[in-house]
């Protein structure tokens, strides 16, 4: 099956009541990872690449991976999202290459670190989606601004300064309209990378009140979650077990991902989580294994540990048991449907 554009996932979440977790990807091992995690729980997917991994394993690499993908998965419903695109130019390249999906996160600027006026916001963002949907790939925004930092893409807002700057509901109504945007990603409190939260964190520190407040105002428009790693405790044992050095944090219970999903969230990203069993399995080889050099026997146990997780994250969001009926549209249909909505672009 062609991949498939993630409005169409999405709607059929939002249809369901389900979550779609999307997990970011930079080699072969991570995209089989997830969809050996697909196949085993039936689930249908969203692979994403960052810019960085999109220069990390080439354009064309990761392209080709995709396709594989697909091919050796018909029964699975993939979309290939940009995660993070940085200005319009970054999502017109993915469109080129094949994504079926696009995020222009116009809330920083091009830099990706400097967080940008609402104008710029509405620009970028209606500009891409113009271009999208005239193609029929999604298009998701950002408004607010995370906290964190993840290899030189975020605000790098610590925890307090990140909750002056969560997503104004009212501007969030206005911000879809002007922009006809699928999905928003909305700031709650999170943010990316491993050290999100010093303890648990309660409703206090994640602002699920302003999901659902948001998706009352829009109900038909998908809400994202950034910076949903869980970050258990178990990965992060094993990676310091084998001689790592991760010190005490905490990540985004599964159960307030369960919250905002009841609230209309239908992307759920995760990276981090994946980073930290991959690394957690590579180094216990090396520690118990000094003698062996065969890459095989390392990444075997990484792939292995990803899907675990990728996993357990499928059937907690929801998204498990649903790949054989979402329904199977192109990026063609789509086209003609956002040309009959008469949406924005
Ligand atoms: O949002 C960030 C994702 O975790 C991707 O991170 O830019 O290091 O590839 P990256
Ligand atoms: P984590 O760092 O929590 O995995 O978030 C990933 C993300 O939001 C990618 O866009
Ligand atoms: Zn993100």
């Amino acid at each position: 099956m062609p991949l498939l554009p993630m409005r169409v996932l999405l709607d059929h979440a939002a249809e369901n009541d389900y979550g779609v977790g999307a997990f970011n990807v930079n080699n072969m091992e991570q995209i089989q990872a997830i969809m050996e995690a697909a196949r085993e729980t039936n689930s249908p997917v969203i692979v994403q690449a960052s810019r960085g991994a999109r220069a990390y394993s080439d354009d064309n690499y990761l392209r080709h991976l995709m396709l594989a993908a697909a091919e050796l998965n018909p029964t699975i419903p993939i979309v290939m999202h940009q995660d993070h695109g940085n200005s319009p130019q970054t999502c017109f390249s993915a469109i080129e290459m094949g994504f079926t999906s696009v995020m222009m996160d116009g809330s920083l600027m091009e830099d990706g670190k400097t967080p940008s006026t609402y104008e710029y916001n509405v620009k970028v963002t209606k500009e891409v989606v113009e271009v999208a949907h005239a193609k029929g790939v999604t298009v998701e925004a950002e408004l607010g601004t995370l906290g964190g930092i993840e290899d030189g893409h975020g605000a790098g807002l610590t925890g307090d300064e990140a909750l002056k700057h969560l997503t104004d509901p009212a501007q969030a109504e206005e911000f879809v309209a002007e922009t006809g945007c699928d999905a928003l990603a909305v700031a709650i409190g999170t943010s990316h990378g491993a050290y999100k939260f010093t303890r648990k964190p309660t409703g206090e520190v994640l602002k699920m009140d302003i999901i659902a407040e948001i998706h009352r105002r829009l109900p038909n428009t998908h809400l994202v979650m950034h910076g949903s790693s869980s970050v258990p405790k178990e990965l992060v044992d094993i990676i310091n077990q084998y001689g790592g050095k991760i010190r005490e944090t905490y990540g985004v219970p599964v159960e307030q991902i369960q919250e905002g999903i009841r609230h209309g969230v239908r992307k759920v990203n995760v990276d981090t989580d994946s980073r930290l069993a991959i690394t957690g399995a590579i180094r216990k080889v090396f520690a118990e294994h000094p003698e062996k050099f065969d890459p095989r026997d390392y990444l075997k146990p990484a792939r292995t540990a990803m899907k675990e997780v990728v996993k357990a994250r499928m059937i907690a969001f929801g998204q498990a048991g649903w790949a054989d009926k979402v329904p199977t549209l192109t990026l063609e249909d789509m086209k003609r449907k956002y040309h009959d909505m008469g949406a924005v672009g």
